[in-house]
């Protein structure tokens, strides 16, 4: 299946995706950044991966943006779109689009924990867990369709860089298989439930 990805940042989550790929049913067919200085259109290249870079400060707003991303990325005819540190809202239009096709990771074991500083918002709260949650995107934020998630005990002595490293590494094993899933088959989308081998989750 082809997988367009879009990220602003380091991209790690990319790398993961790029060094599963040969056992997995996806190929990543292209690279969106609206960041040009994101490291993750470097490690694209690395990969031989076409890189597309559009600098959000170049529109002048959000839908502009989001309507020419639209057009590239429906030029290259993806079955996912997969946000992968995509730091920006997506305008509705641009979700509606790509409804049922469009998945992002989450670092927190939504619903809590929504938005940004998930590490630091879970251990003020004293939460004994935190994970991440692979989800379908719709208009709300962080609010979609649950796909998967992975969970890890939050221990005493952690801080946001010792939890964020764990979890992290939680993430780039645990992405790469959400989205074979999904291209494979085995993970499907059916009466707003996800379903694994033809199992309800
Ligand atoms: C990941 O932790 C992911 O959960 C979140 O953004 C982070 C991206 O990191 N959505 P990187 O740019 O892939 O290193």
């Amino acid at each position: 299946k082809r997988v367009v990805v879009l990220l602003s940042g380091n991209g790690s989550t990319l790398q993961a995706l790029i060094d599963q790929q040969p056992d997995s049913h996806y190929e990543i067919v292209a690279v969106f950044s609206n960041r040009p200085d994101a490291y993750g259109l470097q490690r694209a290249a690395n990969a031989n991966i076409p890189q597309h870079a559009f600098d959000h400060k170049d529109f002048s707003d959000r839908s502009l943006f989001d309507q020419h991303m639209m057009q590239k990325i429906n030029q290259l005819n993806p079955d996912y779109v997969v946000l992968a540190g995509y730091m920006r809202i997506l305008s509705s239009k641009f979700v509606r689009h790509f409804s049922g096709r469009l998945i992002n990771i989450h670092p927190s074991l939504l619903p809590k924990h929504k938005g940004l500083n998930t590490y630091q918002s879970a251990l003020e709260s004293g939460d004994c867990e935190h994970g991440t949650t692979v989800h379908f995107v719709t208009a709300e934020l962080d609010s979609g369709a649950i796909i998967l998630q992975s969970t890890l005990p939050i221990r005493h002595s952690d801080t946001v860089q010792t939890l964020e490293q764990r979890v992290k590494s939680m993430e780039q094993k645990v992405y790469p298989l959400a989205l074979d899933w999904l291209c494979s088959g085995r993970l499907i989308c059916k009466d707003n439930a996800v379903w694994l081998d033809n199992q309800p989750l």
